[in-house]
């Protein structure tokens, strides 16, 4: 089964979802950089051993990045997954996992990077919203995409609103991008965009 690390800041609903999809995956570790993350503990009540990394003891980035990445190499994990992880991490930490660290944020990226996407959204006037899991490349918020869902903005939305329906589409298709992981179908291509080969047959199938 293949190796997880999650990396969260927060209260990791996100987290639960994949959690409670039961999926192929052994979660090894979770790692947050703020010690008061509720999400830290919900991995202990899944019994899953968890780190605090608190990146206010650290200089600057590099510094944390390399204690964070040290922690994590422990683990020897085949995919990070960041899962509400709110930090801007380092070209050369990115670098090291790319191909094996994904991301999920709350917008149809490209559109969006960055904070307050609903807001940016409602300021914006878009009518249709949503989030999109990726893999992450050094540029912030980019890199190809795995898995995208949409949602419709109502004229009385408020970021609040607009938040928790996203966050519902969220809770599905993190857990569909990492079981897609795990079943060996995600192919970044030449051009950088990610193709999801076929599900392979058993041989039960057969
Ligand atoms: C989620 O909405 C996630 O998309 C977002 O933070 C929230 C974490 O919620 N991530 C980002 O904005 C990353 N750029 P959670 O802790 O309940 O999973």
């Amino acid at each position: 089964m293949k190796r997880i690390v999650a990396l969260i800041s927060g209260r990791g609903s996100n987290l639960r979802a994949i959690l409670e999809a039961d999926l192929p995956v052994t979660i090894v570790a979770v790692i947050s950089n703020k010690p008061d993350a509720a999400g830290l503990q919900l991995a202990e009540q899944y019994g899953i051993p968890t780190q605090t990394v608190n990146h206010r003891d650290y200089p600057d980035r590099e510094s944390f990045d390399g204690a964070l990445a040290d922690i994590i190499d422990a683990y020897q994990p085949d995919l990070i997954v960041l899962a509400g992880f709110m930090r801007i991490l380092t070209d050369g930490f990115v670098i090291r996992y790319q191909g094996r660290m994904i991301n999920i944020h709350p917008s149809l990226l490209p559109a969006f990077p960055g904070l307050d996407t609903h807001g940016q959204a409602l300021r914006e006037g878009v009518k249709i919203h949503g989030c999109t899991v990726h893999f992450v490349t050094p540029t912030l918020d980019h890199g190809p995409i795995i898995v995208q869902a949409a949602v419709q903005v109502l004229p009385d939305d408020t970021s609040d609103t607009l938040s928790a329906r996203v966050l519902e589409q969220e809770h599905k298709i993190y857990p569909q991008a990492i079981q897609w992981f795990a079943e060996g179908r995600l192919h970044i291509n030449n051009h950088g965009i990610v193709n999801l080969s076929a599900p392979k047959l058993s041989h039960d199938v057969l």
